[in-house]
């Protein structure tokens, strides 16, 4: 036998060439597997009927409990000739729009070319009517998806009936019949739940030109409140900020009193988001609060409303060109870490009181993607950098002057720090300088060359607490870095093995506990040596951590009593190996 190396030496002589085929499998992989969200799946079909230009769409449920269950989607777009349905609708993974940022005045949201296999997540057969723009011709197209399913069957072997049929020329648009659905609809939780993701799925004070989603449900199983723009005036305080050139941030804050506060701030380090504006609507839900921060009355039933409203829209939403981007901002997702970092700040809010967004868009964030499940964007440096930009304008504007404006807050907080007698360290952004004015004992170092600016912070932070004699704050801190860092290192090395690092049933990033055990299993993976051994050191020594820690988290009784009983969880070593591990991928 020849030994490759001699490969220059065979004689050769051309034969017909290999081609990639396609196993039908792939509008599986692509559709359920891919799009599995049902949710996710229908706001994809309402973006495609933005995309094709339609002022309006209808989504209807009416027939999902009948029999047979169907799902239609009607638009009155562009809709597609028989040319668009076949190098379009019948092109997989045709990136055309994004090609194309603008289409007319809207920019185009679609990009990947994949978002219509959603009609295969959502239902086992599917009816495309296209009426093209302009033309009198019509076509009907029925797609049985089962049929990929077949053994050996490959993507281009599976015939799709297709038909014409003659439509008045004004007639435009599509309408897609999915019927046999995959998911049960028939449940209070899930219509409502996409009703709140329909609602949410252009930014509330910014509703699009020309462009309404109209659903036809069940109204005794959907029954949430519709929210309006002016509900965000009911807002205690509101927060807008912009970032411009991954520096400037400006600032606009706003009480319900009247008075507003403007300012520029200067980030200390060049961010490597591009421009993006954040806004905040901090609510106080109980009428007692209300009046304690405005001096003014609320009324029993403002509050009420206030608290339902809340209740299915709280959260800081992130939208891409006036589109969101799931699941941030959904219940269990606090992408900006604020509800733990709240438990230690009272000038913090929480989640669940206040509604955010946050707006890039495609232009200005390029490397903002999202990833092929439509669920979360990859994690790249840009979308830590708008991480940071959030928690700095949360931090460092909102939280400031939220306790400038309430006096009586102001006080308690001037007092206890007067009582604990040190300086905080704090990241000035406007001076370009980290002020600490003594040197703390500090518990942990996360090192200068981790790049994202939510450890330092967090680290200040944990330090601050060690620093200042409260050491269960501090161990809750350091398990929120702990297993962070974790989740970072899972998700930077294994982006598309999701299971690794999130859980896709709940929609939640995995359990502490489950994080830790999916690193020491995939040790081997990470390609170096040394990564592997500083996995097991790990492993070794985060033992007695993981235990505590997740009683510790669940039970807010249990404390430790001196912040020396620290030292036994060795939280430096833990950070530093996981800071190495990070450092090595
Ligand atoms: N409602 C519609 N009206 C007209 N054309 C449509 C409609 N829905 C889809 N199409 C056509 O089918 C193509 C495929 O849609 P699909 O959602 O799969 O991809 P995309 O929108 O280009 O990208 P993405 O995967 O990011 O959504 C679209 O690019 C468009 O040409
Ligand atoms: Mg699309």
């Amino acid at each position: 036998m020849h030994n490759p190396k001699d490969i220059k030496n065979f004689s050769e002589k051309s034969v017909e060439p290999l081609r990639f085929d396609v196993s039908g499998n792939l509008i599986r992989k692509f559709g359920r597997e891919s799009i599995s969200n049902k949710n996710v799946a229908i706001l994809e079909l309402i973006k495609n009927s933005y995309d094709a230009k339609s002022a309006k769409i209808e989504i209807d449920f009416s027939s999902v409990n009948t029999k047979e269950g169907m799902i239609a989607v009607s638009d009155n777009g562009d809709g597609m000739d028989y040319s668009d349905l076949k190098n379009k609708w019948m092109r997989i993974a045709n990136p055309f729009k994004s090609k194309k940022l603008k289409n007319g005045d809207r920019a185009f949201i679609g990009e990947k070319g994949i978002g219509r296999l959603s009609a295969e997540s959502l239902a086992k057969s599917a009816t495309l009517f296209s009426l093209p723009k302009g033309k009198d011709t019509g076509y009907k197209v029925i797609f049985d998806w089962d049929k990929y399913q077949e053994e050996n069957a490959l993507v281009n072997d599976v015939d799709n009936p297709t038909f014409e049929f003659n439509k008045k020329k004004a007639d435009q648009g599509i309408r897609l019949e999915m019927k046999n659905l995959n998911h049960d609809w028939n449940t209070q939780e899930s219509q409502e739940s996409l009703l709140v993701d329909i609602n949410l799925i252009n930014s509330i004070n910014k509703p699009v030109r020309d462009f309404k989603v109209i659903t036809k449900f069940e109204p005794s199983l959907a029954t949430v409140p519709k929210i309006k723009k002016e509900f965000l005036e009911k807002a205690v305080y509101s927060l807008k900020t912009k970032l411009t050139g991954g520096s400037l941030i400006r600032y606009e804050f706003l009480s319900i009193n009247g008075k507003k506060k403007e300012g520029n701030l200067q980030a200390t380090r060049k961010l490597k988001c591009g421009d993006a504006v954040f806004e905040l609507y901090f609510f106080y839900k109980s009428p007692k609060y209300f009046e304690q921060a405005t001096g003014k009355k609320m009324a029993t039933t403002e509050s009420k409303e206030i608290n339902k409203t809340l209740e299915h829209y709280s959260g800081i939403k992130l939208y891409r060109d006036n589109f969101r981007v799931k699941p941030y901002g959904d219940p269990n997702s606090d992408w900006i870490g604020l509800d733990i970092a709240a438990h230690n700040n009272s000038m913090l809010p929480r989640n669940d009181a206040l509604i955010g967004m946050v707006h890039i868009s495609k232009s200005k964030n390029p490397a903002i993607v999202d990833t092929t499940t439509r669920e979360g964007v990859i994690y790249t440096d840009e979308f830590q950098d708008l991480i940071a930009f959030v928690l700095v304008s949360i931090q460092k504007v909102f939280s400031d002057l939220r306790s400038e404006f309430e006096s009586h807050k102001t006080k308690a907080r001037k007092n206890k720090t007067k009582k604990s007698n040190k300086p905080i360290p704090v990241n000035v952004p406007g001076s370009g300088v980290k002020i600490a004015v003594t040197t703390p004992t500090v518990l942990v170092e996360i090192g200068g060359k981790y790049p994202e600016n939510f450890y330092n912070q967090l680290q200040d932070e944990i330090n601050v607490c060690y620093d200042h004699n409260h050491p269960n704050a501090a161990f809750f801190l350091c398990r929120k870095m702990v297993e962070n860092l974790v989740f970072n290192i899972l998700e930077k090395k294994f982006p598309s093995q999701i299971n690794l690092w999130y859980d896709q049933k709940y929609k939640i990033r995995h359990k502490f506990s489950i994080l830790i055990k999916n690193l020491y299993d995939e040790r081997s993976n990470f390609g170096k040596p040394n990564v592997k051994t500083y996995i097991e050191k790990f492993n070794t020594e985060v033992g007695l951590f993981r235990k505590e820690a997740n009683t510790k988290a669940h039970n807010v009784f249990e404390y430790l009593g001196d912040k020396k009983e620290l030292n036994k969880f060795k939280i430096k070593d833990l950070v530093q190996l996981l800071v190495k591990i990070h450092d090595n991928i």
